[in-house]
């Protein structure tokens, strides 16, 4: 470390002034404080210029008194003539106990955002405190000097006594933060310690009989805007709900070098005891580098208890440990995505207390993929050992075939770069000819379980031979002869990305069995042509668990009534590493279709990690839950929502979620797409769902064709005992009548519920075989509202269709009743023509009074 621990010089005097603080930046690894100078060697202390020599404030006529420093030191007054102290804080001259230090009445004061605190010499057991109140903009820094008859450290904490800076002004000591403590201790540098959640308290608490108990410090309210170490703030990354300290750097938002820094709680000060933070890096993309630049300075006999250690993966417990930092140095590392995790772990707080953590600048390097012809690729120092090995041995197995480039000999041929995928090993996974031997034929198999399908996607190749020398052939099933499905001709290149670094859409492929042959055939020779490969990954689809996956999409798939299982359950996809390549907006639709006298029920159960956007919030209420955005289409909100066939949202969820609104519970008797959209996805980012769904055979609702003449239609009822209050019915049903009698229909439509029309309504239509649903003129809405209401349709309006819509938390209840009057009985008017069906002109006739009143009679 640069700047020696100098024992402060000679004289026993507390009071002592420390050597002279300068902001030290020059060192590589350094605690970085805010310099608080003293004007001069003699000065009695901070605001103490000479102890007498000048006028006195309270009484102009004596000259005897203390000299102030000018700028912010305000004589102590009659009890204590021959001492100044920080204007604002007089009252305290005498005793600097228990005192609150506002940043913005000091600055008003003082002009000065820092100073100095200099507690009473206490006999133990005595208790301290100091309120630090910091002002928008500024957090809390102190920087503690001496230390006398305050504790001691066991090995593992204090005991007897200590100081602490807590992070919250209740004044309660905590446990789980630094604590420092000592006999008699000159600290120089300083203990550093800052904090950053508003108001703190600096705490000193003596447990044990003592004589004199003190410490002296410097505070500071120091600036977050201010240039240097000791306004560092985290940048580029998002903090992780829930975790005290774990922080996500995702490669989208890192893409200007030098942005996204983390460090240490509490950088550039003292970092909390028994701590494990996580630092998850994530690339978008298989083919980019991380490069971190770590600058630690960590207690250095204490490397089992205090470092920092590096993983491929996103999980120390099952990930490979790549790297492990202790003590005081620059680590300058590269790696390859897509998942890093860098982890801090703390031991107990040991003096000296010269050290603080590390700092960790990070770095996304953009792959290579030049279109240049590289035979012999340069090896970049900073690349790590494991992509060298790799570039080693398809150097090795190059350096082979260059013995004899035409006539490849038998003991190459065996080198191949053949590879077979078994579904019932690994569902999903990543390919890439660049990491196996060449070989002119280059085969992988994808065997799936009997359930499965093979989903592919390819993210690059290079393929340059001329006229179609090399190929890239795709085949259903294991052989590789016969005319394959697909097949890309040479020269041909694809990349993952376009110039400007944006992931180009996805070259996705799907099987129709659960077995799919890749075969990649380049008979030229990487000497002469330039190293030709592919490169991709593949996922296996169970179709029967996991629905129909949609040709040319990557994630769409729909559920059957008739054919799928009839009850499990959904989540986002995305972890998959066919979602590697992707960017920008991310949508996923689960389509459900029920078959006949089927319902499908989803009950959302878990939603975690939605972004939250003040944009958009999510408002339950009667006719199911909505996004309300401001400003911004929801297309650019993540949100998940449930559509129908026709396009209409029957429900929305985005924003922060009320975790109480959980379950969200949806019933459908039609088609229904449940939607995960993600605004700005990259790999592994996104949120979080899980639902239930289940296929009800109820019969409640549907599409019906009634013949007879008459009868009654019961709405039913839904078990309504395990409903929660977010449960939402969705419903289109349809009842078509139809009859070969000529008639006059009259239906009668009635409810108990007094709802609103938005709510449920029910429509009869005209029916018109011209249109698609066969919906013709509507000829009456119902609305719950009317109760009840008989609609009698005009003579020879044979065929009908009724209609009920409802999207409503409560079910709707209702009773239909038909009557046809196959007489024509009205004296008044000449007998209709023998009609066609639907078509006629609505010519309304008087009600058959008589038989309502014979129905009522009877109900
Ligand atoms: C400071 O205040 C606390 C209560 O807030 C009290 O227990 C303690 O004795 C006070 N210290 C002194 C030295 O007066
Ligand atoms: C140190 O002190 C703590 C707290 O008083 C105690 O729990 C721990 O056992 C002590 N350790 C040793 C080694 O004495
Ligand atoms: C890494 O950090 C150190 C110390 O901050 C600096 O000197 C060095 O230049 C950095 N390296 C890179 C590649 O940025
Ligand atoms: C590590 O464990 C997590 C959680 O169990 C799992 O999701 C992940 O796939 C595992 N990763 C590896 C590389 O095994
Ligand atoms: C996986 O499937 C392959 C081929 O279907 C079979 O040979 C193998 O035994 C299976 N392995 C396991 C672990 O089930
Ligand atoms: C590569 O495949 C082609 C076509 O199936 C075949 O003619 C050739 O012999 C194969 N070459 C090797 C080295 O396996
Ligand atoms: C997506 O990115 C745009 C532009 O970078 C930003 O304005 C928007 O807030 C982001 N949305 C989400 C949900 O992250
Ligand atoms: C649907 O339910 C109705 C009434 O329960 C029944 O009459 C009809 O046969 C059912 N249709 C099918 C296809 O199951
Ligand atoms: C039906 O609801 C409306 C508004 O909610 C109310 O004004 C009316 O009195 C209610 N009618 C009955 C019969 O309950
Ligand atoms: C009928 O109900 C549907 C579904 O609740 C609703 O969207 C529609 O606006 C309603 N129609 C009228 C006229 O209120």
């Amino acid at each position: 470390m640069g700047a020696g621990r100098g024992r402060g010089g000679g004289a026993g005097a507390l009071l002592l002034l420390p050597p002279l603080l300068l902001l030290l930046g020059v060192a590589r690894a350094q605690v970085a404080w805010t310099p608080i100078y003293v004007d001069g060697n003699n000065q009695v202390d901070l605001w103490t210029q000479e102890a007498q020599g000048c006028p006195c404030n309270f009484d102009p006529a004596r000259e005897d008194c203390a000299c102030c420093v000018q700028d912010g030191g305000c004589q102590c007054g009659k009890h204590m003539p021959n001492r100044c102290i920080q204007c604002g804080l007089e009252q305290h001259c005498g005793r600097m106990c228990n005192v609150t230090l506002d940043s913005r009445f000091l600055t008003s004061r003082s002009g000065k955002t820092f100073g100095q605190i200099k507690s009473p010499s206490l006999e133990g057991p005595a208790f301290c405190w100091f309120l630090l109140q910091p002002d928008v903009g500024q957090r809390v820094e102190v920087q503690v000097y001496r230390l006398v008859s305050a504790g001691r450290f066991n090995g593992t904490s204090c005991e007897g006594g200590f100081l602490q800076l807590v992070g919250d002004p209740d004044l309660i000591p905590s446990p789980s933060e630094i604590q420092i403590c000592g006999g008699n201790e000159r600290f120089s540098p300083p203990v550093v310690m800052f904090s950053d959640r508003g108001t703190a308290s600096l705490l000193f608490i003596i447990n044990e009989k003592t004589h004199r108990s003190q410490f002296l410090a410097y505070f500071s309210f120091t600036s977050v805007s201010s240039a240097g170490d000791v306004a560092f703030r985290v940048r580029g990354g998002h903090h992780v709900k829930d975790t005290e300290c774990d922080w996500m750097f995702q490669e989208y938002l890192c893409r200007t070098p030098g942005y996204c820094v983390f460090a240490s709680p509490g950088y550039p000060g003292l970092y909390p005891p028994m701590r494990r933070c996580k630092y998850y890096i994530a690339t978008s993309s298989i083919q980019t580098m991380v490069h971190i630049n770590i600058t630690s300075l960590l207690p250095y006999t204490h490397c089992r208890t205090h470092n920092i250690a590096i993983y491929q993966g996103s999980a120390p417990y099952n990930s490979s440990l790549l790297k492990t930092i202790c003590g005081s140095r620059n680590t300058e590392i590269t790696y390859p995505g897509p998942e890093l995790l860098v982890e801090f772990s703390s031991g107990p707080a040991v003096p000296p207390y010269d050290y603080n953590g590390f700092l960790a600048t990070l770095e996304f390097i953009e792959p290579t993929t030049s279109t240049e012809p590289s035979t012999t690729p340069i090896l970049n120092p900073t690349v790590p050992r494991i992509m060298s090995d790799v570039m080693k041995s398809r150097e090795a197995a190059r350096k082979i075939a260059d013995v004899s480039p035409t006539t490849v000999s038998p003991r190459i041929t065996r080198i191949k770069c053949d590879q077979i995928f078994l579904g019932n090993i690994s569902r999903s996974g990543h390919f890439d000819t660049k990491n196996k031997p060449w070989s002119p034929n280059c085969t992988m198999k994808f065997i799936g379980r009997s359930s499965d399908v093979v989903h592919l996607s390819l993210f690059s190749y290079q393929l340059r031979a001329p006229s179609c020398e090399t190929v890239v052939e795709i085949y259903d099933g294991l052989t590789g002869t016969g005319k394959p499905r697909h097949q890309l001709c040479s020269p041909l290149a694809r990349f993952a990305r376009d110039p400007g670094g944006r992931f180009l859409g996805q070259q996705t492929f799907i099987s129709s069995e659960n077995v799919l042959t890749l075969i990649l055939r380049r008979p030229g020779s990487p000497l002469t042509l330039g190293e030709e490969f592919l490169n991709g990954a593949f996922l296996f689809h169970d179709e029967k668990m996991d629905g129909t996956l949609r040709p040319d999409t990557l994630c769409d798939v729909d559920y059957y009534g008739s054919s799928s299982l009839l009850r499990g359950h959904i989540t986002n996809p995305g972890t998959h590493q066919l979602y590697w390549n992707l960017e920008g907006t991310f949508r996923c639709l689960q389509r459900f279709v029920p078959a006949v006298n089927q319902s499908i029920l989803f009950t959302v159960t878990a939603l975690t990690g939605l972004f939250m956007d003040p944009n958009c919030h999510t408002v339950c209420g009667e006719s199911g839950c909505h996004c309300v955005t401001k400003l911004s289409p929801i297309s650019q909100m993540d949100h998940l929502s449930f559509i129908t066939d026709e396009g209409k949202t029957v429900s929305c969820i985005c924003g922060e979620l009320q975790r109480e609104w959980l379950p969200i519970g949806l019933r459908s008797w039609s088609p229904l797409r449940i939607a995960y959209s993600v605004a700005n996805y990259s790999w592994m980012q996104g949120f979080q769902y899980t639902a239930e769904y289940s296929f009800i055979t109820d019969g409640l609702c549907g599409y019906s064709v009634i013949s007879d003449l008459s009868g009654e239609i019961h709405s039913g009822k839904v078990d309504t005992s395990t409903v929660d209050v977010n449960y939402f019915y969705f419903q289109e049903c349809v009842w078509l009548f139809d009859s070969k009698t000529e008639r006059q229909l009259s239906i009668e439509l009635t409810t108990e519920q007094n709802r609103s029309c938005a709510a449920w309504n029910m429509t009869i239509y005209k029916y018109d075989e011209n249109t698609i649903d066969n919906f013709g003129d509507a000829l009456h809405i119902f609305c719950p509202e009317d109760h009840k209401r008989k609609i009698t349709l005009p003579w020879n309006l044979n065929i009908v269709i009724l209609r009920l819509q409802s999207v409503t938390s409560a079910f709707p209840e209702f009773t239909i009743r038909w009557f046809s009057q196959t007489e024509f009985k009205n004296p008044g008017i000449a007998e209709p023509a023998l009609s066609s069906r639907g078509n006629q002109e609505s010519r309304f006739f008087p009600v058959m009074e008589i038989f309502w009143i014979a129905v009522l009679m009877c109900t």
